[in-house]
């Protein structure tokens, strides 16, 4: 009998998982279901699509993205039923290997308020398939992944949610976190607005605006953005300098806001030394300026020092599996 040891960051867009077997891998986190009786036939039957192959057949699919707030609505059935199924699929992809006698042993890294308001949900979807777990948040994974136990300050900025949380040397409390609805998917909404503001009639789609984010994405003073895009099937440049700062200034500010409002409300004493010790994780931290921008917003306190992770995809899940492996079995949720 062999024991899977796995750590899986359960994120609002992706889903990621790093097994002990030395595998990493995603998917991302939604669930289709047949929109009707013909759509159902063309899937030959199966009552649901996962991940990428569920967004490739969108038309005919009804599309479920269960933490997509940051939390599972427990209220849907079927939300709750979409997170099992991902999590099911996601470590059956990992381990094919597993036989029925091995065990899995998973910690699980979710949106900050997911760990306190879905965490018994999270254990009965996974009951028949995970035999311990450990449910955690999921800023505080990234901070164990690399290794930060004194006073800490984590920002993860995912597609739903920013998750802020301080480190303080033990399991961190409610009061330490925060997490805000304003992320990479919130910077997509803004930016599409404020490109259509200049330019009505230019058409675009959610996959163009997300790339024109992630390519020229940054705060502060840039070089000017020109982009080529489509007016009525006519290809033509325009500039989007100033919608794409406009925009990801607008999520800065309010990550800068949520970053002080953990500092100011902290033990004063340990308040400079969390405002040096800041790490940016998740997709979000790679765009261009805004370690800068949050140090600036940190000068009427005192200043700050912000670090980005190297690994954002995968710190998270590193951090889980690293957490499985050496926590005490005392801080298992449950023991079969
Ligand atoms: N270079 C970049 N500049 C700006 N944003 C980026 C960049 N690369 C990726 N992103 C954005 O990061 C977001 C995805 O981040 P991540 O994979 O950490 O999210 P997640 O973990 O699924 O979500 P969450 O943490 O909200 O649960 C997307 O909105 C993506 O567009
Ligand atoms: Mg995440």
């Amino acid at each position: 009998m062999a024991i899977f040891y796995l750590g899986v960051d359960l994120g609002t867009s992706r889903t990621s998982i790093s097994t002990s077997t030395g595998k990493r891998m995603t998917v991302r986190t939604c669930v289709g279901y047949p929109k009707d009786l013909i759509s159902a036939k063309r899937f030959g039957n199966r009552p649901y699509l996962l991940g990428d192959e569920a967004l490739d057949n969108r038309l005919g699919l009804n599309i479920i993205w269960p933490l997509a707030d940051g939390v599972i609505s427990e209220t849907s059935d079927k939300a709750l039923e979409a997170t099992g199924l991902i999590l099911k699929h996601i470590i059956a992809e990992a381990i094919p290997d597993k036989k029925p006698e091995d065990s899995i042993y998973a910690a699980i890294g979710v949106p900050a308020n997911a760990s306190f308001k879905n965490k018994n949900a999270i254990i009965n979807v996974t009951k028949s398939f995970i035999d311990k777990i450990l449910i955690v948040s999921e800023p505080f994974a990234v901070g164990y992944s690399i290794d930060r136990f004194d006073e800490t300050l984590i920002v993860d900025i995912g597609a739903g949610t920013t998750d802020l949380c301080r480190i303080t040397g033990s399991m961190p409390t409610e009061e330490d976190q925060l997490s805000i609805t304003k992320a990479g998917n919130y910077l997509d909404d803004l930016l599409e607005k404020n490109i259509l503001k200049i330019y009505p009639k230019v058409q675009l789609s959610r996959r163009v605006i997300t790339n024109l984010k992630e390519k020229y994405g940054f705060v502060g003073v840039g070089e000017p953005v020109q982009v080529t895009l489509t007016e009525s099937g006519i290809q033509k440049e325009y500039d989007v300098s100033q919608a794409i700062n406009d925009s990801c200034t607008a999520l800065t500010d309010s990550i800068c806001a949520a970053v002080q409002q953990l500092v100011a409300s902290f033990d004063p004493e340990f308040q400079s030394k969390l405002r040096s010790n800041i790490v940016v994780a998740g997709g979000g931290s790679r765009l261009r300026g805004l370690d800068f921008a949050i140090e600036k917003s940190l000068k009427p306190y005192g200043g700050g020092k912000v670090i980005c992770v190297h690994d954002a995809e995968y710190c998270g899940c590193n951090g889980c599996l690293k957490m499985i492996l050496e926590m005490p079995e005392s801080m298992w949720e449950r023991i079969d």
